[in-house]
């Protein structure tokens, strides 16, 4: 069983052929709202590849509470620990373009959660398999997770995204830590590549269509990603996260599982959405060579 701790948003996502320069006003050609979320993306990706999902979270007493509660249970994602809170559910506006995206996120019910109400998961968490979370709920409550997976020899992976809110206890309590790029820069400086080495087989940079880098120990490692045609890629790390967590829970070895990781991750990115191409594990297996894992 895998604990999602984390982020349910809609995603009110817009297409343009060009990003508008400050000031501008520019043309779109689609405008269109999915579910997503960072939490709510990595509990779906792990459920589409067979893997028990409960979620804990919140979502508001708005319609779009309702679309999102509905959708998670679509996929068969457990919601008895997502609470209703007074008030809007949590947004991204999500702007496409030149084959990348520009995410504003407004939290929302998201930020209604409390580290205290953690306590009543408690066996919630000391039962799972892994708990999976990112860093769109409020801190304090990421702290009581680690604490409580920590003391109960739960392994965590912490995605720190977005990484602002990342602070350094984190780097002992969290089993694996697995930011981009771009985060790993913010958590470590421009010499993040030396950090691998501290955090061996626990930090874990993705570097997109790239595939992902870590230090085994002895030596660094690249696990190449997949040359894909790209329509959307929202979503693809947390296709990369909820992938891992299911590859990891199941003791798959480490390099098989970040491949594993990388090909699921490389799905996602050719649909729609945030959600739209997280593949079923018969697809990461023809991906991955029909190889059985
Ligand atoms: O990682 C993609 C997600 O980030 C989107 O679904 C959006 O909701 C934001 O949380």
């Amino acid at each position: 069983m895998i604990t999602v701790v984390g982020s349910i948003n809609m995603d009110l996502v817009v297409r343009t052929n060009r990003f508008p320069k400050q000031g501008e006003t520019a043309l779109g050609d689609l405008y269109t709202t999915v579910p997503g979320g960072k939490g709510a993306n990595q509990a779906v990706a792990a459920a589409r590849l067979g893997s028990e999902v409960h979620m804990i979270g919140a979502v508001g007493t708005d319609a779009f509470g309702d679309e999102l509660l509905a959708g998670l249970k679509a996929e068969s994602i457990q919601v008895n620990n997502v609470k209703r809170v007074e008030g809007t559910s949590g947004i991204a506006n999500i702007l496409l373009s030149e084959g990348d995206n520009r995410i504003i996120v407004v939290p929302g019910a998201n930020h209604q959660l409390t580290a205290v109400e953690m306590k009543a998961f408690e066996s919630q968490l000391a039962n799972s398999q892994m708990v999976i979370m990112q860093l769109e709920i409020p801190i304090p409550v990421i702290q009581r997770t680690l604490e409580i997976c920590h003391q109960h020899g739960v392994p965590t992976i912490l995605n720190p995204a977005p990484a602002t809110g990342f602070t350094d206890e984190f780097l002992s309590y969290a089993t694996y830590l697995t930011p981009n790029e771009t985060e790993a820069e913010e958590m470590f400086g421009q010499d993040w590549e030396a950090a691998l080495e501290q955090y061996p087989n626990r930090l874990i940079v993705t570097i997109g269509q790239k595939g992902a880098r870590y230090f085994d120990g002895s030596r660094h490692v690249t696990v190449e990603g997949f040359a894909t045609e790209a329509v959307d890629t929202t979503g693809a790390g947390d296709t990369f996260n909820g992938a891992l967590g299911v590859a990891l829970a199941e003791s798959m070895p480490f390099e098989e599982a970040v491949r594993f990781a990388n090909a699921a991750a490389s799905l996602s990115v050719e649909k729609f959405g945030a959600q739209g191409g997280m593949p079923k594990r018969q697809e990461v297996l023809v991906r991955l060579g029909g190889r059985e894992l």
